[in-house]
């Protein structure tokens, strides 16, 4: 299972991803140091979040906080690229008791400094913590402070109704730390590949790239609202296999979608696991986004791990979450944590060796994922305040995901399934055959040259599908819901829209 192989992600060859650029990089800028005697590998590396279109917003922002006159149509850049709660612009305010947390234990003379600015649950869990961890500016545990895994245990225990075992838990450096392990364990010879949701998030491809990895895509079904239909995954399998000699090794299930915003159904899932004991593949379950969810009651959020364990299944599963996304939107933080289940004792000791190599996760990303996993309960005095402030966060995102999908698909050209989860749409936009050749003039991505425009009129910075992989002559866009006065906002992208279809012709 875990005794895997290595080569180049030929087979995404045919999904369009853009390339970096590397003509501003001076080859034989310094002696020894030269791009062409770096590892090939690092120049297959494509991420498209942080690509051409967020390059171009921030040299918009940084000119318009010069000061400096400038012919922009627009006074501010919006990230609508990343999620990224926290980031200025996007203002996702962070949870008062998670900050109370950190503040103490940074310092914890304010405990007695600033008596009055916190509530006694908050004094009180700090000073466990402090008596746990001490200071943290200390290595901890590589796996993780031991604590904080008993309490990520707990909370997994009582989410799935089944039991956790702290020792299979490790804390990481975001959720990111936990898949590139991931990859770097299971990609070991020229053979090994991994099936990749199209479209996916490109931590993916990217890391797969840098391992030398092949990625083996398998399409989600747009039409039925980005469902994963295991019979496809069957068939991108048995092409792998079949036509390119690939070794499956594990499969990646993004639940709730990132960028689609989908989410699994039980019945979906149970074939999953299926599906993964018939192959012999390991199942990474990518789960950052599980408290992101619009409509709870119509759309709950089940756990892979939930499922495995009621199936009374042995598909080895590992289970990624993270500080960054939820409510608790603490992305700069960098904690997270992974959970594996059925996996044996000799591999989770490799993971140990490989984890320890990078010493430990940052502790305060740690103390983040300590009050993910143990949020104040009702009769504790910081309860009202948590409750008003996550509530509110998820009434926002609920809001924003409903207008902007109902206002976008009023659009003439443009359809867009309505997220139950995540922080995103995905719409898909049909562009004529004037902008597809406008953009092959200019050498990009006709769904980059959307993006470009949108960002030149409006501020507005989105990133293209053709990050993300999609089906050929399709085109889409991701943009997050994170955006407040999303009026304002989904004002400007039908303005701009309209402008685009005017100027290239509708479909
Ligand atoms: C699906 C998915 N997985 C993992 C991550 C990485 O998150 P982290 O900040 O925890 O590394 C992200 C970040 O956007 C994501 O969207």
């Amino acid at each position: 299972m875990f005794t895997a192989g290595c080569s180049v992600p030929r087979v995404f060859a045919k999904f369009s991803f853009p390339r970096l650029h590397l003509s501003s990089i001076h080859r034989n800028s310094m002696r020894g140091l030269t791009v062409d005697a770096l590892n090939p590998a690092i120049l297959n590396v494509q991420y498209a979040v942080r690509g051409e279109l967020a390059i171009k917003a921030e040299e918009y922002r940084v000119q318009l906080k010069s000061g400096e006159p400038h012919d922009l149509p627009f006074t501010k850049v919006i990230s609508s690229n990343i999620g990224n709660p926290q980031q200025a612009g996007l203002d996702q305010p962070p949870i008062t008791f998670n900050r109370q947390i950190a503040a103490l234990m940074e310092w914890p003379p304010l405990a007695e400094l600033a008596r009055d600015a916190f509530p006694e649950d908050a004094i009180a869990r700090a000073k466990e913590l402090q008596s746990e961890i001490g200071s943290i500016g200390a290595y901890s545990h590589s796996q993780g402070v031991p604590f904080i895994r008993k309490n990520v245990a707990r909370f997994i225990e009582e989410r799935d109704g089944y039991p956790s075992n702290p020792n299979h838990v490790f804390l990481t450096t975001g959720a990111s730390a936990g898949v590139t392990l991931l990859i770097s364990m299971l990609i070991a010879n020229p053979k090994s590949g991994i099936l990749i949701p199209i479209p996916q998030y490109p931590l993916y491809t990217a890391t797969l790239a840098a391992h030398k990895g092949v990625g083996i895509p398998y399409h989600l079904n747009e039409e039925a609202d980005w469902a994963t239909s295991t019979p496809d995954i069957e068939a991108a399998i048995r092409k792998a296999v079949e036509q390119d000699g690939i070794v499956p090794k594990a499969l990646v299930i993004i639940n709730p979608g990132n960028p689609t915003g989908s989410l699994l159904d039980e019945a979906t899932m149970r074939q999953v696991v299926r599906l993964c004991e018939r192959h012999d593949l390991v199942l990474l379950a990518d789960e950052v986004y599980q408290a992101n969810l619009h409509a709870r009651d119509t759309h709950p959020f089940t756990s892979f791990k939930k499922v495995v364990r009621a199936l009374g299944s042995s598909v080895p599963l590992v289970s990624f979450h993270s500080i960054s996304k939820g409510v608790t939107g603490e992305c700069g933080r960098r904690g997270g944590y992974f959970e594996c289940a059925n996996i044996s004792e000799d591999i989770i000791a490799l993971m140990y060796k490989m984890v320890s190599i990078g010493l430990c996760p940052p502790l305060a990303g740690q103390v983040g994922v300590d009050c993910m996993v143990r949020p104040p309960r009702p009769g504790d005095a910081s309860y009202a305040l948590w409750k008003a402030e996550t509530d509110a966060t998820h009434a926002a995102l609920a809001q924003r995901t409903k207008t902007m999908a109902a206002r976008l698909n009023a659009l003439p050209g443009v359809s867009c399934v309505d997220s139950p989860g995540a922080l995103y749409l995905f719409p898909r936009v049909r562009l004529s055959a004037a902008a597809i050749e406008a953009a092959r003039k200019l050498g990009k991505q006709p769904d980059t040259l959307y993006a470009l425009e949108l960002l030149d009129d409006t501020g507005i910075c989105v990133v293209p599908g053709s990050g993300f992989g999609q089906k050929d002559g399709q085109y889409h866009y991701r943009l997050t819901c994170l955006c407040p006065g999303v009026e304002e906002y989904v004002g400007a992208l039908e303005r701009f829209h309209r402008k685009f279809v005017e100027r290239y012709g509708g479909v």
